[in-house]
C-alpha cells in the first residue's frame, strides 16, 4: 500500500502527520503488508516503479527506496491547496483511472456539497441543521427570525477555523468567532442587525460561507458535547464504525475542539450520567446513522471511499444531528480507536488488493 502525500523540500521529503504515517507503516508491518510512504514526485510516468519511503526496525527514521507500483493507495494529501497543485492531479487521476491499482478517499468534501448530499437522502436530510449560502443582509434577518443561536462556517473550513455564532440575547445580538489557530475567543455584540451584518461580512473577508441553525447541545457538567465517530469499511468492504469518542466544547466554546479548549470524554462515562435509562438506545442509534451516513455520502459523492470520520451533536430533546463528515479523519487520540483504525486500514487495503487480484484473473 502507498500512501499518498504532498512534496516537502526537508527531510524526510513529504508533507503530513509523520506520527500518524509511521503507526501504518509499523501495522502494516505486523500484519504482512508492506506500506511506503510517496509524493507525486516520485512516480515515473509509467508508474511501474515509484520511489517512496518505508521504515525498518533496523534503520533510525525514514528511509528512501524504489517499490513496484503498489495495488492500493491511501490518499493523505493534507490539505485543498495541495490538492489542487496539477502534480498531485495528475498523480491521482493516474490511480484513478489505473486498472490494477486501487485509490480510495480521492479527495476532501466541502460543506456546502455535503449540505446538497445530506438534503438529498431520505434518512440524512432529518439530520442537517437548515443551512443556506452566506449573502444578502434578507437571509441574515430571516435566519435570526427562526434560530438562536446561528452558525456560520466556511465551506472549506476544518479544525474550527473561521467558524462564528451568533447569539440572540434581550436586546443585543452577540457574535463570538475565533481567529487563527488559537483558543482565544473573540466577541462583539451590537444591538442592530445591519451593524451584525456588515462585522460578520468583514469577517468573512469573501471567503464562502455558510449559514446555519444552531443546535442546543446536551451538556455534561455544563460542557456541551458532540460525538466524533469514525467509520471506515472492513475486511469485507463493509462500513462499520470503528470508534466514537466524545469532544466537550470549553467554558464559553463555541466549537468542542480540543486545540481550542475543548476535552475528551468518554462515553461509557458520559452516556448514562446525562442520558440515564435512554443510554444504551442512543448509542446504537448514533452507530446506526454514522454507518448509514456513510453510506449515503460515498453514493452520493461517487466516490470509493474507505474511511470518514463525523460529527454527530444530540440536543437537549435528543435529537441527532450531522455538522459534518471529513474525508481525511485527523488521528484519533483515545487508544483503542487509534489501534482499531491503523488495523481496519490495512485490512481494508488487503480487501481491496483481493478484488483487485480476483478482476485480474477472471
Ligand atoms: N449548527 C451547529 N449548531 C451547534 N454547534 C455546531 C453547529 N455547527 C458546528 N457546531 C460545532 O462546531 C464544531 C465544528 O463544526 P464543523 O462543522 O465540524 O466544522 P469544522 O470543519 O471546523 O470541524 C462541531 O463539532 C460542533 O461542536
Ligand atoms: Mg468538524
Amino acid at each position: 500500500m502507498g500512501i499518498l502525500t504532498s512534496e516537502h523540500p526537508s527531510i524526510p521529503g513529504f508533507r503530513g502527520n509523520k506520527a500518524n504515517f509511521r503507526d501504518i507503516v509499523e501495522t502494516g508491518r505486523r500484519m504482512g503488508v508492506l506500506v511506503f510512504v510517496f509524493t507525486p514526485n516520485g512516480v515515473r510516468d509509467s508508474a511501474s516503479e515509484i520511489v517512496g519511503f518505508t521504515r525498518h526496525p533496523a534503520v533510525k527514521g525514514w528511509v528512501r527506496l524504489s517499490f513496484p507500483k503498489p495495488h492500493v493507495v491511501y490518499n493523505r494529501i493534507p490539505d485543498r491547496k495541495a490538492e489542487r497543485q496539477p502534480a498531485e492531479q495528475t498523480t491521482l487521476r493516474m490511480f484513478l483511472e489505473s486498472e490494477d491499482t486501487r485509490l480510495f478517499n480521492p479527495r476532501f468534501f466541502n460543506k456546502e456539497e455535503l449540505w446538497h448530499w445530506t438534503a438529498n437522502d431520505d434518512t440524512l436530510k432529518y439530520l442537517q441543521p437548515v443551512t443556506e449560502i452566506w449573502g444578502d443582509q434578507a437571509t441574515l434577518t430571516h435566519f435570526l427570525d427562526r434560530f438562536n443561536p446561528l452558525y456560520l462556517k466556511p465551506v472549506s473550513g476544518k479544525a474550527g477555523k473561521g467558524i462564528m455564532q451568533i447569539k440572540q440575547e434581550a436586546n443585543s445580538y452577540l457574535l463570538t468567532f475565533v481567529t487563527g489557530r488559537g483558543r482565544e475567543l473573540k466577541r462583539f455584540r451590537t444591538r442592530f442587525s445591519r451593524i451584525l451584518y456588515e462585522k460578520v461580512n468583514r469577517l468573512t473577508n469573501g471567503e464562502r460561507y455558510l449559514i446555519q441553525q444552531g443546535v442546543s447541545l446536551v451538556q455534561y457538567n455544563g460542557h456541551p458535547f458532540d460525538l466524533r465517530t469514525l467509520v471506515q469499511k472492513d475486511s469485507e468492504g463493509e462500513w462499520d464504525v470503528t470508534g466514537l469518542g466524545i469532544r466537550l466544547a470549553g467554558k464559553q466554546g463555541v466549537t468542542t475542539h480540543v486545540p481550542r479548549g475543548g476535552s475528551i470524554g468518554k462515553p461509557e462515562n458520559i452516556f448514562p450520567r446525562v442520558f440515564g435509562s435512554e443510554a444504551k438506545q442512543l448509542y446504537s442509534r448514533a452507530l446506526e446513522l454514522a454507518v448509514a451516513a456513510a453510506r449515503a455520502i460515498e453514493r452520493q459523492s461517487g466516490h470509493a471511499l474507505g474511511e470518514l470520520s463525523l460529527d454527530l451533536g444530540i440536543d437537549r430533546n435528543h435529537r441527532f444531528w450531522l455538522f459534518e463528515a471529513n474525508a481525511k479523519p485527523m488521528k484519533f487520540d483515545e487508544p483503542l480507536i487509534r489501534k482499531r483504525s491503523l488495523e481496519r486500514i490495512i485490512q481494508y487495503a488487503v480487501y481491496l488488493a483481493e478484488g483487485r487480484e480476483r478482476s485480474a484473473h477472471s
